[in-house]
């Protein structure tokens, strides 16, 4: 124990973070023993990767060729019928990315449970399902979806898909899995408490998400080594269409390694990845990092006028040859609340990071990549905030112009 907590120390030391062990003294036997075992977890490469990752990134972008919309309707028949054969034969699986904090919307139970309807219950999670359900029924076949959850959202998630019946999906086809944490720090890069004996934590991004699935080993027995593709989508857009045959159809019958599905940027400005190619290898741009390099001049942007809305199709067989750690580490400014004499301090402003892998990311590490166009108006209402842009409000909105009853 002396010689653990002497390299303990020095690992402290090395990495600037004693700040963490001074109220080592006034923990008791057992709080000590918690606490250090939480101190010895602690992985600091990965901290690192988030100084580091887009230090030396090389920005020579150019325009990506999209599969547009007009293309797709011209070719609708022959798309659905791949998409719905290739769910047929279980060659595709659903991955509802359910593990964010959501703290714009100010919710405090995971996404997905947040009802969107004003005469009725919508919960987001119905949106979803409703399409899945769909089409397994096109497909006349159940297809594995996994839910992507966090830790302290994941019981809520299964209880509350289990209380709704899982709106009608079979649930012998509906597996939960609890994506990783990652460490939060100050702006110094100092790490956080958010207990006498713990550290202040956060998911670690949705580019986590295969990392995740593998380590939960829900994808170790035979069960599900017919899946080869996943359709990764973001839990907060209610008007996408998750496992959509076209999209699945139009991205296996090109041959790439992945899919996103795209629409054309609003204006310049609009908070979405931007999708092009980065030295010839197709890539997604964040819009915070487009910003900074607009403002230096450091790319040019002309005829690249499309945008990401996460949702995905990734080859199984890429992924696996893709490890976690060649993904960047994005650091995010995000209110963190954290632990300090004896209390928890909830900040008002931004106070800290958290570390957060992407999913965008990974379209980089693809050798191909299918710009599927799919309109606004048809599938892209996000909720992230309670109002404004992007909110519940503007996504009523879009439900109701689409032919919702709300
Ligand atoms: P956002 O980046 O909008 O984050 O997630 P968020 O946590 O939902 O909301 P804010 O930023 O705190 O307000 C986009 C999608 O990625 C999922 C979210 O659940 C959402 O579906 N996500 C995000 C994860 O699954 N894990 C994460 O660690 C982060």
């Amino acid at each position: 124990m002396i010689c653990n907590w002497q390299t303990l120390y020095s690992r402290l030391e090395r990495e600037g973070q004693t700040h963490l062990i001074r109220h080592l003294e006034t923990l008791s036997g057992t709080e000590k023993e918690t606490f250090l075992s939480a101190l010895a977890g602690i992985d600091f490469s990965y901290l690192k990767r988030g100084e580091t990752s887009f230090q030396n990134r090389v920005y020579e972008i150019s325009p990506i060729d999209i599969f547009t919309a007009e293309k797709a309707d011209a070719r609708r028949t022959e798309l659905d019928a791949a998409g719905l054969d290739a769910v047929r034969s279980g060659k595709v699986a659903a991955v509802l990315l359910c593990g964010g904090q959501g703290t714009r919307l100010g919710f405090d139970h995971p996404k997905g449970m947040y009802d969107i309807g004003l005469t009725r219950p919508l919960p987001i999670f119905g949106f979803h399902f409703a399409c899945l359900c769909e089409t397994a029924r096109r497909a006349g076949a159940w297809f594995p979806v996994f839910v992507m959850t966090s830790r302290a959202g994941d019981a809520q998630v299964r209880e509350f898909l289990a209380s709704r019946r899982y709106f009608g999906y079979d649930s012998r086809y509906v597996r939960t899995y609890v994506q990783d944490m990652a460490p939060a720090t100050d702006f110094d890069g100092r790490l956080l408490l958010s207990g006498k004996t713990s550290l202040a934590m956060s998911p670690n991004g949705n580019g986590g998400w295969f990392s995740s699935l593998v380590l939960s080993g829900l994808l170790s027995g035979a069960q599900y080594d017919g899946v080869e593709w996943f359709n990764v989508v973001s839990i907060d857009n209610v008007l996408q269409k998750t496992a959509d045959p076209s999209f699945i159809g139009a991205t296996l019958l090109s041959g790439a390694d992945c899919g996103a599905k795209v629409i054309r940027k609003a204006s310049p400005d609009e908070r979405i990845g931007l999708i092009c190619r980065n030295e010839g290898h197709p890539a997604v741009i964040e819009y915070y990092e487009l910003d900074r390099l607009l403002k230096e001049s450091a790319v040019c942007t002309d005829g690249i006028e499309y945008g990401v809305i996460l949702n995905y199709l990734f080859r199984r067989e890429r992924m696996e040859r893709t490890p976690e750690g060649e993904l960047p580490v994005h650091r995010v400014r995000k209110k963190i609340p954290y632990y300090c004499d004896g209390r928890t301090v909830f900040p008002e402003q931004e106070n800290g990071y958290k570390y957060e892998m992407l999913a965008t990311d990974l379209v980089e590490r693809m050798d191909s990549c299918l710009p599927y166009e799919v309109r606004r108006a048809e599938e892209f209402a996000p909720v992230k905030n309670r109002h404004g842009v992007d909110s519940v409000d503007s996504a009523r909105e879009m439900l109701s112009a689409a032919g919702y009853v709300l």
